[in-house]
């Protein structure tokens, strides 16, 4: 005999954010969360409590002292009593307190995460325990809410969100940094039978979706995904992290990196709306204070500025030329900007994200579209980064070279196989559309809106070289 039991819709008790949204006063409440801070008087106790929902918490007040007793930073609980309005600054509702369930114990002479300020070699060393930090907790919400909403943009304007491999037989950039996966041996044959690819070839984990991107929109024309990459990248900078996440879009039928551009620049545009607007607790009080400006950009009534590399380079070249002790690295056609360029460039030059197009090819990745349209300049390819000040470039794209014969002939100067790219090849012979994409930095999006300088405290639990704590 099967027993049916009445349907439940959600099992999951309110948190503290819904229960400030929608509980009148007078109800009885209860409140699950973690102790941020006890403060006991000869009267009354107060403790502040958070459950990661909201960005201030909710002050607990107990007027049976007591009952706060068993109450220390960092332990868990499950508090009953009603909401009331708090005569208190800086909070409109308190919870005054009627029972006190201790869930976990937590030793307050042991716990890593005390209430004032601590430092961030510190909370990197207690990755595990930092999103009790309002710092973290931040962030964590700013990364959902920045990526619903680059979802909804590209969900309006027609592309499907796709699921790419993490593994993969590519190093789609060429630069060298794709991690190798081996298997472990198999405990049923000997060591000299065991095979050395698991997937009988070379494989490795994934550096950017790109290729498989462009196999699907030669397809469904248009595509995105948001999905970790990993890069074995040994310098250790504010910007870069061996795993991060990013943003791909891929679309047919495009045959500008104008367009590149647009859809990049709309994307941007919709996550800073959308984070502006939002009540959800995705800033602490310092990152606020940044928003007016990213309003200003998201806002404005022109397009975000567009400029050649040889135009930018000419623009260095003369700074330089000015005031030869700013920058460490010269400036010169046919060498890649520098972080320091590329932030005078947008800090100073256009005050603002800057496209910058059109690079040289020995600079680019083998896939680009040549630029031999008359007037444009052979030497360079059709791809755009976006610099933004503060932080340098946040995404890059590019058109695709969808023309087979100049694909082999910039394989062959990559010096990239058949063997490995057949299939890549295979998307220009059937039917290739003209087509291109770009990649957005996750991290170093969040890093831009929040102010937060390192990308290691951009994402919840980073690896970098040298790193992996859990
Ligand atoms: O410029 P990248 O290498 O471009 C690509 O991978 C293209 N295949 C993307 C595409 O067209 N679909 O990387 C794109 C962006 C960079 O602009 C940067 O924001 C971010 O990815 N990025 C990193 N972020 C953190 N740590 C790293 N090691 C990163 N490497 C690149």
């Amino acid at each position: 005999m099967i027993s049916r039991r009445a349907l439940t819709t959600s099992c999951l008790p309110p948190t503290i954010r819904q229960l400030l949204s929608s509980r009148t006063a007078s109800d009885p409440v209860q409140v699950n969360g973690w102790v941020k801070s006890v403060r006991r008087q000869k009267k009354v106790a107060f403790a502040m409590i958070s459950d990661g929902s909201s960005d201030k918490g909710l002050q607990a007040v107990f007027t049976k002292v007591d009952l706060a007793k068993p109450l220390t930073n960092g332990c868990s609980v499950r508090l009953t009593g009603k909401l009331a309005d708090s005569p208190g600054k800086g909070q409109d509702k308190e919870l005054q307190v009627d029972q006190v369930e201790l869930l976990g114990e937590c030793d307050p002479a042991e716990y890593p995460i005390q209430k004032q300020a601590l430092s961030v070699e510190h909370l990197r060393d207690h990755c595990h325990l930092r999103a009790r930090t309002d710092e973290i907790t931040a962030m964590i919400r700013l990364r959902d809410l920045a990526s619903r909403s680059l979802c909804r943009y590209f969900e309006d304007q027609g592309f499907c969100y796709v699921h790419t491999p993490i593994t993969t037989s590519s190093d789609c950039e060429g630069a060298g940094e794709a991690f190798r996966i081996a298997p472990p041996p198999s405990p049923d044959l000997p060591s000299s039978e065991n095979p050395a690819e698991f997937f009988g070839r070379p494989a490795y984990l994934t550096v950017s979706s790109q290729l498989h991107l462009e196999a699907l929109a030669n397809a469904i024309s248009r595509v995105y995904t948001l999905s970790p990459c990993f890069r074995a990248e040994r310098s250790q900078t504010n910007r870069h992290l061996a795993e991060f996440w990013m943003l791909e879009a891929e679309w047919a039928f495009t045959r500008d990196i104008d367009d590149v551009c647009t859809v990049l620049e709309g994307s941007l545009r919709h996550v800073l709306k959308q984070a502006g607007a939002s009540g959800e607790p995705v800033w602490t009080a310092g990152e606020r204070a940044r928003l007016p400006q990213l309003q200003a950009y998201a806002d404005s009534d022109t397009a975000w500025p567009r400029l050649t590399y040889a135009a930018a380079v000419a623009e260095l070249e003369a700074f330089h030329a000015a005031s030869p002790r700013t920058f460490d690295f010269a400036p010169a056609w046919g060498r890649p900007l520098q972080s320091e360029h590329e932030r005078w460039l947008a800090e100073h030059l256009a005050r603002g994200p800057l496209f910058v197009t059109d690079y040289p090819a020995h600079l680019k990745a083998f896939y680009m579209r040549q630029n031999d349209a008359p007037g444009r300049d052979p030497r360079t390819v059709a791809c755009v980064d976006l610099l933004v000040p503060g932080l340098g470039e946040l995404a890059g794209g590019s058109l695709r070279e969808e023309r087979e014969d100049r694909l082999r002939g910039a394989m062959v100067r990559f010096g990239l196989g058949e063997e490995e790219y057949g299939w890549y090849l295979d998307l220009r012979r059937y039917g290739g559309a003209p087509h291109g994409g770009f990649g957005l930095g996750f991290e170093r999006l969040i890093s831009w809106m929040s102010g937060v300088e390192n990308v290691r405290e951009c994402i919840p639990i980073p690896r970098w070289a040298g790193r992996m704590l859990l």
